[in-house]
């Protein structure tokens, strides 16, 4: 499973891309909003940044604004993916971005069919929101089937698309997606963090290191 970074701090990807196992980032509007700077300023440096897969969102839109606004990202650089919103304009956006051999990120998937009907317009990527779905459905379980049916689906019909499992809350989240096939898992980085750090770990090597000093 590859790792994306799902974060628009320039700090919190310099600091993961020094570990050498992120391999693409997604941002979103709201990440992009925390950061307080011009979008495709943050866009521009995080290309910079990582030698991989970048989801830039459009604005929700009608087909023609969003393909509009992605043929501006797409301008940028290679590595950019144009995230398109789960709507009717979303998937006819999405459709014409691939015919353009522009990559997409469908995004805001919740059902099976969402996730058909994007691979079906031909989306690079889908992306099942995991931490949302278990919220919603007050269960923790949720998100993971929802991957696992996904994967089912795509290897039936063998659509390329990949999934990527997004809306990650804690590593429990990455284990589902791992477990039940996920291609990508977007990360933010304090999961990141929580994915390497263990109190049993850091209380193992105060134990070495004591018997060390003897
Ligand atoms: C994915 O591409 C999205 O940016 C992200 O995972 C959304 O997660 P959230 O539910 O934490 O906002």
């Amino acid at each position: 499973m590859i790792f994306f970074i799902d974060t628009a701090n320039i700090e919190e990807i310099r600091e993961a891309s020094t570990w050498g196992i992120i391999s693409g980032v997604t941002t979103n509007p709201s990440l992009i909003a925390k950061e307080n700077r011009p979008l495709l300023d943050a866009i521009k440096e995080i290309t910079e940044l990582i030698n991989g897969p970048i989801s830039a969102e459009v604005q929700e839109g009608n087909a023609d604004e969003m393909v509009e606004e992605a043929f501006q990202y797409a301008r940028m650089h290679p590595n950019i993916v144009i995230k398109v919103p789960m709507t009717f304009e979303g998937i006819k956006a999405t459709k014409r971005l691939t015919s353009y051999q522009i990559r997409t990120n469908v995004t805001l998937i919740f059902t099976v069919s969402q996730a058909i009907m994007a691979a079906k317009a031909g989306a690079t990527y889908v992306s099942p929101f995991l931490g949302r779905l278990d919220d919603y459905c007050e269960s923790k379980e949720a998100g993971a089937e929802l991957v696992k049916d996904i994967r089912t689906a795509f290897d039936n019909y063998h659509y390329p698309s990949k999934i990527i499992a997004a809306s990650i809350r804690h590593p429990e989240h990455v284990r589902q997606a791992a477990l039940f096939g996920a291609d990508v898992a977007t990360i933010p980085y304090k999961v990141l963090r929580q994915m390497i750090e263990h109190p049993l770990t850091t209380k193992g090597l105060a134990l070495f290191r004591q018997a060390a000093q003897k």
